[in-house]
């Protein structure tokens, strides 16, 4: 049964009061220097590195030469690009140290991951000076704390709020606030009677010592040679040719015995043939490559300001299927994995995407939430399935614009037991032109669309059982639900 969507006016609350400190930080320096941090720091976390870098470096480079451009000395070419590459070099530095935690944070354990944005503030700049490179100034001690604690709120937020180390989140904000009141109080952190140059090395060699730390303790991806069950189910998404796991260097590729090969890259087998990205699959899936990143905090977010409870939104299009302890379960267009969390325990998972980034991130949510799936990076509508391997088949939110739907409905139905249930939901035509097309970047996706979105009830063959259509939270979704026949298929 669906539940309602509830409603949540604590997360609004929380939501518009963050945003407003955001945004007075924009015009109060006190309030900036502790919220400055933050924004920066979590959107580097949601690109890969070098993505991350350039795009942080174009936006505190080029704002400053568009709106300071009258400070360029125009005293000859010499004295100007001096200028430029001194201010270059200083945006640089200001931007290796989120860099530096992208890299790292994510390979630490527990609350590690919050350090390696404030050593790595405190230190840069400290060795920048050491090497004559005087386009920063020092870090004084007070701005590791404020550092610091922007890496906590960030890795808080990345956690849920569920800190593995409640004691130590606490403490970070009570020296934070420490810091905070400082100047009205005059309680001294004891780390305050260091010297700031004595300190700075102290954090050179911490930082130094996490990377060594990580280089040694790689983040282990499973390996797909003990795994005889679930390749037992692959097949070749193209000649339906079974496959096995061959091992060359350490890097794992399934094979088929006509001599097919999909390699497995960080632990995702890879099924995509360059034609399964043309077409609307191909248009959409440059928009998942861009923001696969940062999917599951603009739900949350969305969701906060409109005061929606997270887990009853889910919880109201999971609830109609039909799954029990033990059942194997497969969600096409499974994205980052957000609808795993909304199934009971001891389910085994697949899910299949065509987007790499948008697995990558699954990747990460299943480790954060202690979560096991096999996870692959195909079509859904050329599946890499044997017949009859699921209990349960489903997509949630990618459906309407598959480049064949009939297709990929076949395939779902294909790849499901006899007697297996089945759910597609989407959104209806009603949401795509009320939100899609109203948000700046995603409208330019769903402008020249061809076909207005409509319920496909008649993708459904009717030798199927116990269809049924529901359309949830205020007419924007739709969910087909239906049963594959016992007795199997013609
Ligand atoms: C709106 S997201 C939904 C993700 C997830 N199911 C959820 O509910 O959070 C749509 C997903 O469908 C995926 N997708 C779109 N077309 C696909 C196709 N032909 N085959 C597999 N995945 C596809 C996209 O890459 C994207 O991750």
């Amino acid at each position: 049964m669906p539940t309602n969507v509830k409603s949540s006016r604590f997360a609004q609350i929380v939501a518009w009061v963050a945003a407003s400190i955001f945004v007075l930080g924009n015009f109060n320096a006190t309030v900036g220097a502790w919220s400055g941090s933050i924004l920066p720091l979590w959107f580097a976390g949601t690109q890969k590195p070098r993505r991350g870098f350039l795009w942080l470096l174009a936006i505190s480079f080029l704002p400053g030469l568009l709106f300071g451009w009258r400070k360029i000395p125009l005293t000859g070419l010499d004295a100007a690009l001096s200028y430029l590459g001194w201010a270059l070099a200083a945006a640089v530095l200001g931007v290796l140290p989120f860099t530096f935690h992208r890299l790292l944070s994510p390979r630490l354990p527990g609350s590690l991951a919050t350090l390696p944005f404030p050593l790595a503030a405190v230190a840069i700049p400290s060795l920048a000076l050491a090497l004559h490179v005087h386009a920063v100034s020092e870090i004084g001690l007070d701005r590791f704390f404020i550092l610091w604690f922007a890496a906590v709120i960030v890795w808080l937020w990345n956690q849920e709020s569920r800190a593995t180390s409640p004691v130590f989140a606490a403490g970070c904000v009570f020296a934070a606030g420490c810091e905070i009141f400082r100047p009205y109080s005059g309680v001294a952190l004891p780390i305050n009677l260091l010297s700031s140059t004595t300190f700075s090395w102290i954090c050179l060699g911490a930082a130094l010592s996490l990377a060594v730390w990580a280089f040694f303790h790689p983040v282990q991806q499973r390996s797909w040679a003990n795994r005889p069950q679930t390749i037992a189910r692959l097949q070749s998404p193209f000649t339906g040719e079974p496959l096995q796991v061959v091992s060359d260097k350490g890097r794992e590729a399934l094979v088929s015995s006509s001599g097919e090969r999909f390699p497995v890259r960080n632990g995702i087998p890879a099924f995509l043939k360059p034609e399964d990205l043309t077409g609307d699959n191909g248009k959409y899936n440059h928009l998942y490559e861009t923001i696969g990143g940062f999917y599951d905090d603009t739900q949350r977010v969305f969701a906060a300001f409109r005061g929606l409870d997270v887990d009853s939104y889910f919880e109201n299009y999971m609830n109609l299927l039909k799954v029990k302890a033990g059942d194997s379960v497969l969600e096409t267009c499974v994205g980052t994995g957000l609808n795993f969390k909304y199934l009971p325990h001891g389910v085994k998972l697949s899910g299949l995407d065509l987007s790499a980034e948008m697995l990558a991130n699954g990747l990460v949510n299943l480790r954060r939430w202690k979560m096991d799936a096999d996870l692959y990076l195909g079509n859904a509508e050329c599946l890499p399935f044997a017949d009859s391997s699921f209990d349960v088949v489903y997509t949630c939110g990618g459906f309407n614009f598959f480049s064949d739907r009939a297709k990929a409905v076949r395939e779902m139905i294909r790849v499901a037991k006899p007697g297996g249930h089945l759910m597609i939901e989407d959104e209806t035509e009603e949401y795509v032109k009320s939100t899609y097309q109203n948000i700046p970047y995603t409208s330019s996706f769903y402008k020249d669309r061809k076909d207005a979105v409509t319920v496909p009830i008649d993708l459904v063959p009717p030798e199927m059982e116990d269809t049924h259509v529901e359309m949830l939270k205020e007419g924007k979704f739709y969910a087909i639900t239906f049963r594959k026949p016992a007795a199997g298929l013609e």
